[in-house]
């Protein structure tokens, strides 16, 4: 069964979005599995530049079906506007389908998001305000909408009535704030979303299963990352749904056999947005460096990223979460003018040198980066698309993250246009 699932191996944005849409000419159907419009996948099409955040990056192929899994969070205007954004560029959306067990989010969830960061005050998450945790929460709770509720308005009235039972007391008692008509916040999103996003409602696991037994490629699109994972991250200063490759079958449905290839995406150097820990943090001028040759600003939010160097002991953690089989390394070229570049190999906790991730936060805190310092390549990589083109040096900066992270480097990308990339095995 060919399936592929394509998983952020750091903090996001790694540039999975430019692998996903070149994995993706070769599939049948690439499907999201988590997340919601927190994600920003900027894809670059000759002298175009579209930034998606729900809609799977294999809608600019027409052969691919775009499928939006039972486990995202849908915002349904959001999505909407998505949709006629694409189609006024003349990208054909008709195609996309949504799981109608998707869970909404509603506005209220945004709300409640950013009521929530602020009465964390300095211990906020640095969330991206979408609504993402409280609609997950209200998936666990039992008290979520789903898409397919919409398509009988009696239940998603009474499905909406329920849980605003519940948020606005929180809003009104906790928050202080004006409760949320039940019936006013219906109306808006029947007579606004109903008519426009009913022809995609669909039934994914038998569109899935379907071409996977027709021996289709299937794609399975992770967004945010490993260190993001509610279960694997950085908690708690991670995302609410598990962007590991594992997270792919309950939110897909799919079983774990149906999966032959796991392709690691990982940045050239690390970046993070938001707060928590991060041992090979820079702040210095190399740090503010990456940031500015690597336009690191978040595609959704406008947040400065933080910036670091390569670190292969979250990456050997990473390939066993998510049992990568290979590696796709991007923004190689962001490094070009560096006189020397660094790989974190181990870390030094406490006066001992530790190989493996520590499973106690405090110690990830404490832990200071030990580096393995390479020459830089000195070399414009932009325009190099073989990779015998490549510089020693870039080489070896490459072969030594396989060696420290012991997985494979299939690809490399040298920059953000779809024929910026090098086949490395
Ligand atoms: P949330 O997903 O909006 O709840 O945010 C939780 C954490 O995940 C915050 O630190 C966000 O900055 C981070 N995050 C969420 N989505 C992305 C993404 O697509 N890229 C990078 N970080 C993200």
């Amino acid at each position: 069964m060919p399936a592929t699932i394509v998983v952020g191996t750091q903090w996001g944005d790694e540039g999975k979005g430019k692998f996903t849409d070149l994995l993706a000419k070769e599939m049948a159907m690439v499907v999201r599995y988590q997340g919601g419009h927190n994600a920003g996948h900027t894809l670059v099409v000759g002298d175009e530049t579209f930034a998606l955040q729900l809609v799977p990056s294999g809608v600019l192929y027409d052969h691919t079906t775009p499928v939006i899994g039972n486990g995202v969070v849908v915002d349904p205007f959001v999505l909407l506007s998505e949709m006629k954004m694409l189609t006024d560029r003349g990208v054909d959306c008709s195609n996309l389908k949504v799981s109608g067990n998707a869970h909404l989010i509603l506005p209220y969830h945004q709300q409640l998001d950013a009521l929530h960061e602020r009465h964390l005050g300095k211990n906020k998450l640095g969330t991206t305000k979408r609504g993402i945790g409280p609609a997950y929460a209200d998936k666990s709770m039992r008290t979520g909408v789903r898409v397919q509720d919409m398509l009988d308005e009696g239940i998603f009235r009474a499905k909406i009535e329920a849980a605003l039972s519940y948020h606005n007391k929180v809003l009104t008692k906790v928050f202080n704030r004006l409760p949320v008509d039940p019936d006013e916040l219906a109306d808006k999103v029947l007579s606004e979303c109903l008519e426009g996003l009913r022809p995609h409602i669909a039934d994914t696991i038998n569109l899935i299963h379907g071409a996977l037994e027709s021996n289709e490629q299937v794609l399975f699109e992770g967004a945010q990352a490993t260190f993001l994972d509610l279960d694997h991250g950085t908690y708690p200063f991670v995302t609410s749904s598990n962007p590991t490759a594992g997270g792919a079958c309950p939110g897909a449905g799919v079983g774990p056999k149906h999966i032959d290839r796991i392709v690691g995406i990982a940045k050239a150097y690390v970046t993070r947005v938001g707060a928590g820990p991060f041992p090979t943090e820079l702040f210095d001028d190399v740090g503010d460096a990456m940031v500015d040759i690597g336009r690191e600003f978040g595609t959704n939010t406008g947040r400065r990223r933080r910036p670091g160097w390569f670190d292969a002991v979250m990456l050997r953690h990473a390939a066993r979460l998510n049992s990568l089989t290979e590696l796709a390394v991007t923004k190689l070229d962001v490094l070009d003018t560096f006189d020397e570049v660094k790989i974190c190999v181990a870390y030094e906790i406490e006066g001992e040198r530790v190989e493996e991730l520590p499973y106690h936060q405090s110690s990830i805190h404490k832990a200071t980066p030990i580096y393995e310092t390479l020459p830089g390549w000195k070399t414009d990589l932009t325009q190099v698309t073989d990779r015998k083109d490549l510089p020693k040096e870039a080489i070896e900066y490459l072969n030594v993250v396989q060696d420290r992270t012991g997985v494979p480097i299939s690809l490399v990308s040298t920059g953000p246009g779809r024929d910026q990339f090098i086949q490395f095995d």
